[in-house]
């Protein structure tokens, strides 16, 4: 297959109208398929069913005889933290379970520390002229839409297929307005792309400006992986321990996606210091959070290899819709020249740079009954300035869906690559 850019200009004009009338034709089909939501499948939660029974009439009392009806256990159930305590790279008194949605807990974690300052903060963090995070990009759109309910200006950084680019992350971590940073060390949403371990290690012992800097360190994948090989990184907390910043990292996680994404546990996990101001802040929040679910995961997934066949269960599910996405792509786009995209070995998405812009893929994707995620949703403030990165969630379609609406997205991100390479007054459009 030849680059579009390498074709003489009768090739070109026949592969436009091959790749048009492929094209009119997938539309011309009337279908409405929705490639935009990064959620488990109804299948993916059928895993789970079990845990709906659980922990069974009369099963209340935890390992230490406590009541788990009852209020109280701020920091959760000793054998729940236990559990995952392989998971999250922390000893049990150094993590925190809570309730469902560890993004809850991001957003708190930011809000406590623009109105509290953490460990080492001379002052709160909404006290300093203008805070600002370190957002690696693309990213995951939700975590920027935290920043800027709360007015933190957000610096993207690019990533690099190994992490961040860290010589631009180094650069700006010395100013000491840039309190904080972005992390999905693993299988990252969108690009699916995993921290090396010198990335790793650069992050924990780079100099920051700001003797109260954080890493937000999302592992929402840690355990997601797609393939037989699960890829480990290293461990944030103990490379931060050992580079002499025991604070920096705030670890997040959860099981949304890995038992019921409505009803699933979050956890975090920090240094001592970091605990125990989230325990006092949250303690002003709530009495106490609900034990009965986390004895509901204890009882179900039981141990790290209860949770290694259950994440086995969900790859069985998740690798052909992956595997029909990238095949599809490849088949089209294979040597054209009109976009490079991710061939993710964990997580939920493959990203996609689009040459001939992300906005016009996403219309021509609506004009043929497939939604995309919008344009820019994965910048800061919703503005990719290259107006190239697109994000394809194929976990919640049925398999069938994925591959038909694969072909389609495949056929957009050629046809505005042509559109883009060789455009002809008016002979493109969509009506
Ligand atoms: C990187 C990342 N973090 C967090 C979440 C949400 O996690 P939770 O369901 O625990 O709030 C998602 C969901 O897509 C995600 O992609």
């Amino acid at each position: 297959m030849n680059a579009i850019a390498d074709l003489s200009a009768a090739e070109r004009e026949a592969l436009r109208d091959r790749v048009r009338a492929d094209y009119d034709a997938f539309r011309a089909r009337g279908l409405k398929l929705d490639m935009t939501r990064g959620k488990p499948s109804p299948e993916q939660l059928d895993l789970a069913n079990g845990m709906l029974a659980l922990p069974g009439n009369g099963d209340y009392l935890t390992q230490s005889g406590e009541d788990a009806r009852n209020y109280g256990g701020l920091q959760g159930l000793p054998e729940t933290r236990a559990l995952f305590s392989h998971v999250l790279g922390a000893p049990q008194d150094r993590i925190v379970v809570g309730d469902n949605s560890s993004l809850a807990l991001m957003h708190d974690c930011l809000v406590f520390a623009l109105l509290k300052g953490v460990p080492g903060s001379a002052q709160p963090w909404s006290k300093e002229p203008s805070p600002a995070f370190i957002c690696p990009t693309p990213g995951y759109d939700r975590h920027f839409a935290i920043c800027e309910e709360f007015g933190v200006r957000m610096l993207p950084v690019p990533l690099t297929g190994h992490g961040p680019d860290m010589d631009a992350v180094e650069a700006l971590a010395l100013d000491p307005a840039v309190k904080g940073m972005w992390c999905v060390p693993k299988y990252s949403n969108p690009t699916g792309e995993i921290y090396s371990d010198a990335t790793i290690r650069r992050l924990a012992s780079m100099r920051a400006g700001a003797a109260d800097f954080r890493l937000f360190w999302d592992d929402a994948y840690s355990v997601h992986h797609l393939t037989e090989r699960r890829h480990q990184i290293l461990n944030i907390l103990d490379e931060c321990a050992l580079a002499g910043c025991p604070d920096r990292p705030f670890v997040f996680a959860s099981t949304s996606k890995v038992t019921l994404a409505g009803a699933g546990l979050a956890l975090f996990a920090a240094s001592q210091a970091n605990v125990a101001w989230f325990l006092a802040r949250i303690g002003k929040r709530t009495i106490g959070p609900d034990k009965l679910n986390q004895l509901r995961h204890v009882r179900f997934l039981r141990d790290e290899e209860g949770l290694r066949r259950h994440m086995d269960a969900h790859r069985a599910l998740l690798a052909p819709k992956f595997a029909a996405v990238l095949e599809a792509l490849e088949r089209h786009l294979a040597g054209f020249g009109v976009a490079r995209w991710s061939a993710p070995e964990g997580g939920y998405f493959i990203a996609v740079e689009a040459l001939g812009g992300a906005k016009r893929v996403v219309e021509l994707a609506k004009q043929a009954g497939l939604a995309l995620t919008p344009a820019g949703a994965t910048w800061p403030y919703g503005q990719d300035p290259h107006d190239s990165s697109l994000r394809l969630a194929p976990t919640f379609p049925t398999l069938d869906d994925v591959r038909i609406a694969s072909e389609g997205i495949a056929l957009c991100i050629l046809l505005a690559g042509i559109e883009a390479l060789c455009p002809v007054e008016g002979a493109l459009g969509t009506q």
